[in-house]
């Protein structure tokens, strides 16, 4: 059956287009800072359209562990709203176990800035793939803050997890740095942002391209003091932090499914309700609209203090591009697995630099990009920091693989919807880690041509 999943087999037969309405899960950048700073504020946080997917399931369940209040309800309205009691900075308490991060790099960097702040000791745990992500990008600037973070060793000095972390002895404050950090990430800002609550003074982080804010528009929401100047923002630590209500967007990292689902098959159309358009994240339209995409942007208006709209994409021809730019790479660095669907159906040769990042993700996203849709019969070449994707010919169906990667199943679903035949995708499982609904959602869309 198209889109019909069998345990942990997606099969996806090609020749449909996908045409409807759909609202997507919550963003979950946003619900994990939602979940954080609900917790370390004093007060009650109000969180409407937090995120299903397991990663934040992982990050509730942390402060759960440290003695949070954290309940589910229906509104009155029938929606699902969570409920933070707040514990305020200080009132977090030891776990009694490990915290499982499982595949999130978001719950395991983040925390790690809170827990550096902590008067105990705690270790962060998770899965195999996050066991094996790069975690010197945090442990180096909390070490200099004057939090103690142990990890295994890995090669040339890198720090894997588990994470054995420590706020300074005597529950004395952490020192305030200023942070320059070599790589363009939103969890190693938001990691050094979160211990700069703990520390005495002004802690400053720097990047070689703005990532995305979240954090930084949500910690002013609750009340810290903040400034940004580009690449640069600053916090004075020990704020009060006050709790809020929280309306999270659309994940437009899932929208992004949909859209170029209806982009690369031809009759496709799809309309995503209220979705995050956050301009640090706005990368992906901006690559597609480039390579000729009909996506039109409407309702636009605002939830949780960011930009939300709909989004309308249409089945378009598109064509390559170069995606070059270390700016836009950061801005559009969740969505290259559907970038490269994108780019298979365009004419010409797609080029993307200046993205050795995807290597570190929840899978090497270059290599694994570049494997299974070569099984699909798509031209990749891989290179350090990128992919050239011959884009235009024709797919074939073919038995593929996530690599235990949410974003991986899904844009090989999306490519199986253009290819002749059925693709069957094994280990897809994991596409509940943002997307628990995604495949039920695929078989709702899909309309006969
Ligand atoms: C995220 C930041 C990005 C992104 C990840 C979510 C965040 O990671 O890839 O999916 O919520 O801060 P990096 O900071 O490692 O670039």
């Amino acid at each position: 059956m198209t889109g019909a999943k069998t345990a942990d087999l997606l099969r996806v037969k090609g020749g449909a287009a996908i045409r409807g309405e759909v609202s997507v899960p919550g963003d979950k950048s946003i619900s994990h800072r939602a979940i954080i700073l609900g917790a370390l504020a004093e007060g009650e946080t109000r969180v409407t359209n937090l995120s299903p997917g397991e990663d934040n399931r992982r990050t509730v369940d942390a402060f759960r562990a440290m003695g949070v209040a954290i309940i589910e309800e229906e509104s009155a309205q029938g929606s699902r709203v969570v409920r933070v009691t707040g514990a305020g900075l200080r009132g977090l308490r030891a776990p009694a176990a490990p915290i499982d991060c499982g595949n999130s790099g978001t719950a395991m960097r983040l925390l790690a800035g809170v827990l550096a702040g902590q008067p105990f000791e705690s270790t962060l745990i998770g899965d195999a793939s996050l066991s094996r992500r790069p975690m010197r990008r945090v442990a180096e600037p909390l070490r200099r803050m004057g939090a103690h973070v142990e990890g295994d060793g890995g090669e040339a000095g890198e720090v894997l997890p588990p994470l054995r972390i420590r706020g300074p002895a005597g529950g004395e404050a952490l020192r305030a740095i200023d942070h320059v950090s070599p790589v363009a990430s939103a969890q190693v800002k938001s990691a050094v942002l979160l211990a700069g609550l703990y520390a005495g003074g002004v802690t400053t982080v720097s990047e070689p391209a703005p990532s995305r804010d979240h954090t930084e528009r949500m910690l002013a929401a609750f009340g810290a003091e903040l400034r940004v100047e580009g690449p640069r923002v600053s916090l004075r630590g020990g704020p009060r932090l006050h709790g809020r209500t929280v309306e999270v967007p659309g994940d437009l990292s899932s929208a992004a499914f949909w859209l170029v689902a209806a982009l690369v098959t031809p009759g496709g159309e799809v309309r995503v309700n209220r979705v995050g358009v956050n301009p640090t994240r706005t990368g992906v339209l901006d690559i597609l609209r480039r390579m000729g995409a009909q996506i039109e942007v409407v309702a636009a208006g605002e939830a949780g203090g960011e930009p939300v709209a709909d989004l309308i994409a249409r089945g378009s021809d598109l064509s390559a591009v170069e995606i070059t730019d270390p700016e836009l790479v950061v801005r559009a660095i969740d969505e290259f697995p559907i970038l490269c669907v994108a780019a298979a159906r365009a004419k010409g040769v797609t080029r993307i630099r200046n993205a050795a990042e995807l290597r570190a993700k929840e899978s090497d996203r270059i290599a694994v990009m570049a494997a299974e849709l070569g099984k699909l019969g798509v031209r990749v070449h891989a290179l350090p920091d990128g992919v050239d994707i011959e884009g235009g010919g024709p797919l074939a169906g073919a038995r593929c693989r996530s690599h235990g990667d949410h974003r991986v199943a899904m844009s090989l679903a999306v490519a199986a919807l253009a290819a002749e035949g059925e693709t069957v995708i094994e280990d897809s499982a994991m596409v509940a880690t943002s997307y628990p609904g995604f495949a039920a959602t695929l078989e709702r869309l899909i309309a006969p041509r």
